[in-house]
């Protein structure tokens, strides 16, 4: 497999069980369920119902880093799941958390680059869900096609874009909100005509800026209060360069200049096309 760019995933999934980290999550999520994004429990909580998950469900999760919201759908669903991420350390930590939790035999960890082919048959799962991961793809129609087609007819996919542009975004505001990773903007309707070229029907769309803003401030007081210990493990550079990347994030979602949208979409597919 080519290896494309990380992004700086797999130096932050390497220390994701360490304290500081632990105490970075503590600050960013009311709960800390693993999560390596801009996602609530509470949002997950909600996708339940929405995706259907109950102990007979199959899900798979594009781009799950290292487990957390999996292995949260798992715990309290019983459904069985295979997560795909680019990196290797999120991987290696997602399956330590599934042994953790004694979940290991539900889920199935594995890398790999949603650049390429899923790695699965046509109609092997029931729902899909890929958290703040979509604005990583270069070529979202043709995932999103690959999504359908690993989908059974009237399976779910459930993703959060928190790179819709609803304002203006200056050029070296953009420079840093993709500091940390690549990423693509997208006008808002672009997703809506990807999706319905993959054959997908919007069920239901949300705004969920809010919880960047609430996550971005987390992070950004855990760094205030253990600036030291952040500086010591990330050195100076890398520290302000979060800081700017957080601060930037911050401003953007707070004058909803970029928004992250939450989608719930069903394949159009039905069992006498599929
Ligand atoms: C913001 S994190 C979200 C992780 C996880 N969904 C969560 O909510 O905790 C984005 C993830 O996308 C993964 N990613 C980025 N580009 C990818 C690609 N081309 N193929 C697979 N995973 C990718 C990164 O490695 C990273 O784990």
């Amino acid at each position: 497999m080519t290896r494309p760019d990380d992004g700086g995933y797999d130096r932050l999934y390497k220390e994701f069980d360490s304290p500081l980290s632990k105490k970075m999550r503590a600050a960013a999520y009311a709960r800390d369920i693993g999560q390596h994004s801009w996602v609530s429990a509470e949002e997950l909580e909600a996708v339940i119902p929405q995706l259907g998950l109950n102990a007979a469900s199959l899900v798979l999760d594009l781009g799950c880093g290292p487990g957390g919201p999996l292995t949260f759908l798992a715990g309290e669903t019983g459904c069985r799941g295979n997560g795909v991420d680019l990196s290797a350390p999120a991987i290696a930590a997602a399956r330590e958390r599934a042994i953790a939790l004694g979940l290991q035999t539900q889920l199935n960890f594995q890398q790999g680059d949603l650049h390429e082919r899923l790695p699965f048959s046509a109609g092997t799962f029931d729902a899909a869900l890929s958290l703040d991961v979509i604005l990583h793809v270069r070529d979202r129609e043709t995932l999103f096609g690959e999504i359908a087609r690993v989908l059974k007819p009237r399976g779910r996919f459930f993703f959060t874009d928190a790179g819709v542009l609803t304002g203006t975004v200056t050029a070296e505001e953009r420079r840093l909100r993709a500091s940390t990773a690549p990423l693509q903007f997208v006008a808002p309707g672009f997703n809506e005509r990807a999706l319905e070229s993959a054959a997908f029907r919007v069920i239901a769309c949300r705004d969920s800026t809010e919880n960047v803003l609430a996550v971005a401030k987390g992070r950004l007081s855990a760094r205030a209060l253990c600036g030291d210990e952040f500086k010591a493990g990330e050195g100076e550079t890398e520290f302000c360069k979060q800081e700017l990347y957080l601060k930037t994030v911050a401003a953007l979602s707070e004058r909803r200049a970029l928004s992250r949208i939450s989608y719930l979409v069903e394949t159009d597919r039905n069992e006498m096309t599929a």
